[in-house]
């Protein structure tokens, strides 16, 4: 038995129960000795695995990649590196580095299919929706990503899929414009060569050092985020053992809503919407009556500033820097003031999150408003493969399976047509 234990009496049997309390956390299978399931529907207060990847103190405002602070990585760290602390648990070295970032640019290359298949969308398509569906496609070119029992097929699919996402993302930029599809070119690194594909017109595109950086910073930020929505999604899917194209397409769709990646999307339209800093105040009151949410704000773990909008803003400056301010800060910053000091959002404990400035940046670099979701797809793909991975390594992970309380009709007859009023 546990050191820690929870005693339970079932005061309707006078049954008691003794649970093991392990890393805080009691099995809700243990409740099943006494007949009784949980019932947690948003999973508010459920531990749905043990992981070794992502740490973050809600409360503290803190987060952390496999132990090292997201401050450090989103300094010092690229992003196929932090991609490869994710997958194998440590920073590579120099030569492992080197080696990995060969092996991506060896995989850029789509089938040329996948172009044939963007086609297809109506040019005012949603680029989730086509990144979803082309994702989703993808497990039709690799059959043998339905090998997921075997460790090197699932370390190439997880090499394949890091090295088409920003081609494929890249494309349905293009297809929103009407562009010819630019090819990747093996000479730039990983975020120079999506750029590339996004930009070029005629075979010319100045790349900007501080806005391709700043691009990378972000991108970082996004890599991993443990349990969210999308990586559940992931997870879930996964967990049916299905290849890791389709769960991941999972993720994309999960990431879509605006309660989740959708919301840098929603924070534009609301600022858009919003207009002038004037019409700030009316905006907030309206949030208060519950008529509408304030998007870019709130975090179900987050309860202190999330240290992802912490960094976003610095991130913001330097671009700013380079592009001019967009007048639309201005709306942001007045919004952000105001909420930190109303008592509904103190209460509440509600802080910008990431989404909240990372679309004006987006836009600053020349993204459209219903394109920035995809940049987040972008970022969090490594932490969707590293948990996908860590799923499947994990012995006590079998097919997630929720139960439920039913609430239906009992037992009653089928009625025939005819008889029916
Ligand atoms: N505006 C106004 N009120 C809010 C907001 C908001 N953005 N977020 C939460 N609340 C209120 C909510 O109504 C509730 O009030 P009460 O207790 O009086 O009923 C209280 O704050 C607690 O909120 P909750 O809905 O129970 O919190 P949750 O953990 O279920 O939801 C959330 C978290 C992120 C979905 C929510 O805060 C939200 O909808 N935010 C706006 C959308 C957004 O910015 N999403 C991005 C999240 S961060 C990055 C990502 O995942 O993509």
């Amino acid at each position: 038995m546990a050191e820690e234990t929870l005693s339970i009496r079932d005061n309707r049997t006078g049954e008691e129960v003794e649970i093991p309390i392990v890393d805080g956390t009691i099995h809700a299978t243990e409740l099943g000795k006494l007949g009784l399931m949980s019932y947690d529907p948003a999973f508010l207060n459920t531990a749905s695995t043990r992981s070794s990847i992502t740490y973050i103190d809600g409360d503290a405002g803190i987060l952390r990649y496999r132990g090292y602070p997201i401050e450090q990585l989103a300094e010092q760290a690229s992003f196929l590196e932090t991609a490869w602390l994710l997958f194998e648990g440590e920073l590579p070295t120099a030569k492992e580095l080197e080696a990995w970032q060969d092996k991506v640019r060896l995989h850029t290359y789509v089938h040329t299919n996948v172009t044939r298949f963007l086609d297809g969308f109506r040019h005012d398509a949603h680029p989730m929706g086509m990144l979803l569906g082309a994702t989703a496609a993808l497990s039709t070119f690799y059959p043998d990503a339905k090998e997921i029992g075997d460790e090197e097929s699932r370390r190439l699919q997880r090499l394949r899929l890091i090295a088409k996402f920003p081609t494929i993302a890249a494309w349905v930029f293009r297809h929103s414009r009407g562009l010819p599809y630019v090819y990747p070119r093996n000479d730039l690194d990983y975020i120079g060569n999506f750029v590339n594909m996004t930009f070029e017109i005629g075979g010319r595109h100045e790349p900007n050092p501080v806005l391709q950086r700043a691009l990378e910073i972000l991108l970082i930020l996004h890599a991993d985020h443990e349990q969210n929505a999308s990586t559940n999604a992931v997870r879930g899917v996964g967990s049916t053992h299905v290849d890791p194209f389709s769960a991941v397409s999972a993720g994309v769709a999960a990431l879509y809503g605006p309660l989740h990646g959708g919301a840098n999307e929603a924070v534009l339209r609301m600022l858009d919407e919003i207009g002038d800093v004037k019409n700030v105040p009316a905006f907030i009151e309206g949030v208060k009556k519950r008529e509408r949410l304030l998007m870019g704000f709130g975090h179900r773990v987050y309860k202190n500033y999330d240290p992802r909008a912490k960094l976003i803003k610095r991130v913001a400056d330097d671009v700013f820097a380079q592009t001019g301010l967009d007048p639309k800060l201005e709306i942001a910053l007045e919004l952000e003031r105001i909420a930190l000091e109303d008592d509904f959002f103190v209460e509440r404990k509600l802080y910008p999150n990431v989404d909240f400035y990372s679309g004006l940046i987006y836009r600053a670099m020349g993204y459209p408003t219903d394109y920035f979701t995809v940049l987040f797809a972008l970022g969090r793909l490594p932490g969707w493969l590293a948990q996908w991975e860590e799923m499947l390594s994990d012995p006590e992970q079998k097919i997630a399976r929720p139960r439920q309380i039913y609430t239906g009709y009992d037992e009653r007859d089928f009625v025939p047509l005819e008889q029916r009023g």
